[in-house]
């Protein structure tokens, strides 16, 4: 078992698929993730188990790796004791990204409306398409992106591989924004669809694995002072996008009220 606990995810779920549908199970979304290069020694921390479903997860793993066995399961050594998922309460700088979220969970919701009859010739459809690109660029991507890489992340050992994972996300969603650009430019209509589709499936799964597992596992790991530092450097950039904040909250209300979408609160 010593052996597979110190192998990467990916390489585990290839070997026995059975191992990806377990962790589904468990809504641990290590199938969904596109690096999956985290030991599977790590997910029980990453994931925050209580020691009672982490003995029942290794178990059922085990029992899939070794079939005719009777393996020992190591416990797993983990920081704050790991009290198990329940209700997340995120420190203050978390709680800030968390809500920034949900601004641009706002804005994903509202792109199957915009790309739904968008015709790139047509002005306004054109419009709101950079409307789009603009609030990507500049509040989720300079604002809050930046804010997670030049930061929050700067606080944790950037080799580790849960951060390679949400950074990858990150360079994957520039990756879509450049092509609708690229697309808006050459009026190919349906590239710009599938981008904005793309950008709105990628974005939403990175949120929920922040919420869920990034940030409660960051908070668990982060001392009093860490907090502190994140605190003072989040409230600098607050400051500094003060007129992008409230340019694009406007911008996902107008798109509300076009859409008669019920407001996110
Ligand atoms: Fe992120
Ligand atoms: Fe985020």
């Amino acid at each position: 078992m010593e052996r597979y606990l110190n192998k990467g995810i990916k390489q585990v779920i290839i070997e026995f698929p059975a191992v990806g549908s377990i962790l589904d199970e468990y809504n641990i979304g290590c199938t969904l993730c596109g690096v999956g290069a985290c030991l599977l020694k790590d997910i029980v921390e990453v994931h925050n188990l209580s020691p009672e479903e982490e003995r029942e997860l290794m178990g059922r793993i085990s029992k899939v790796i070794y079939p005719d066995r009777v393996v020992e399961i190591p416990v797993t050594q983990r920081k704050n004791g790991g009290a198990g998922a329940g209700e997340v309460k995120y420190s203050p700088p978390m709680q800030g990204l968390v809500d920034e979220h949900t601004v641009i969970k706002r804005l994903l919701a509202m792109i199957p409306f915009i790309i739904e009859d968008m015709e790139v010739s047509r002005g306004e459809d054109r419009a709101l398409v950079l409307g789009t690109v603009d609030f990507i660029r500049s509040y989720a991507d300079r604002y809050h992106h930046a804010k997670e890489e030049d930061i929050l992340f700067k606080e944790f050992d950037e080799n580790l591989d849960i951060i390679k994972v949400f950074n990858e996300d990150h360079k994957i969603g520039r990756g879509h924004v450049k092509a609708v650009i690229e697309a808006l430019e050459t009026g190919d209509n349906r590239s710009i669809k599938e981008h904005l589709a793309g950008y709105r499936e990628l974005l939403k799964g990175h949120i929920k694995r922040e919420d869920e597992v990034l940030y409660p596992w960051m908070d668990r790991n982060l001392s009093t002072s860490q907090i502190g530092r994140l605190f003072a450097g989040f409230i600098n950039v607050d400051e500094q996008f003060r007129e992008v904040r409230a340019k694009q909250g406007a911008f996902v209300k107008t798109l509300e009220k076009k859409y008669k979408y019920e407001e996110v609160k």
